[in-house]
């Protein structure tokens, strides 16, 4: 715990946290990857939404949500009626991983040791933002906040408890808009964007 207290107070603000975590080597992700992708909003927000980890236009832009995920959330988030200049956004991994394919770069799933490994720059983001609600959008970011797996098919749209940072925070459940991206079928997609928006719109209330 006295560990832990030190290592909480190295960092008194989210910009010094932020530059901590640009020389990050906790886990080999730095390695390949072209930057550490930080959260980014403003230091009052009372909404934080976690996604996975940064994808390939995150990587090169340094910036989380950016790319295509980014924009449906930003769609998304405004058929909700949510600002996102109001929310802090960030990832359970600050490293973008992937599988080098012709001169693509694929995303490849953060194993857990990654995952937690990167832990404690979320927990270190909690503490000094201090949201009301945090989004976790799919089951990677699920598993880093609850620290349990998650079924987000059984649990989406749900908003569980968890003790966090040693105080009780409100997690709001919801699937990852990549994961809506590669839905084949248009009606099938367009139905889960729907249902998407309507569980961030239960963000307004804590706004
Ligand atoms: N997907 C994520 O989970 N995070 C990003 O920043 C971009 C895509």
């Amino acid at each position: 715990h006295h560990a832990e207290a030190v290592a909480r107070s190295a960092a008194d603000s989210l910009e010094r946290l932020a530059l901590q975590a640009r020389t990050c080597r906790r886990c080999p992700l730095w390695e390949p990857a072209t930057q550490t992708v930080f959260g980014e909003g403003p230091r009052d927000a009372r909404v934080m939404i976690v996604g996975e980890q940064p994808g390939d236009a995150e990587d090169l832009a340094g910036r989380p949500f950016v790319g295509p995920a980014g924009r449906l959330l930003d769609r998304s988030l405004a058929q909700a009626g949510i600002d996102c200049d109001a929310l802090y956004l960030t990832n359970a991994v600050k490293h973008f991983k992937f599988a080098p394919r012709g001169k693509q770069r694929l995303h490849v799933r953060p194993a857990d040791p990654e995952v937690f490994a990167c832990k404690s720059w979320l927990d270190n983001e909690i503490d000094l933002l201090d949201p009301a609600l945090i989004v976790a959008m799919g089951a990677t970011a699920a598993q880093a906040l609850l620290g349990r797996p998650v079924r987000i098919t059984h649990e989406r749209g749900t908003i569980v408890q968890s003790a966090h940072g040693g105080g009780r925070r409100r997690i709001l459940l919801t699937v990852h808009p990549s994961y809506l991206l590669r839905l084949p079928d248009a009606d099938v997609a367009a139905r889960a964007s729907a249902q998407f928006t309507r569980d961030l719109a239960q963000a307004c209330d804590w706004l």
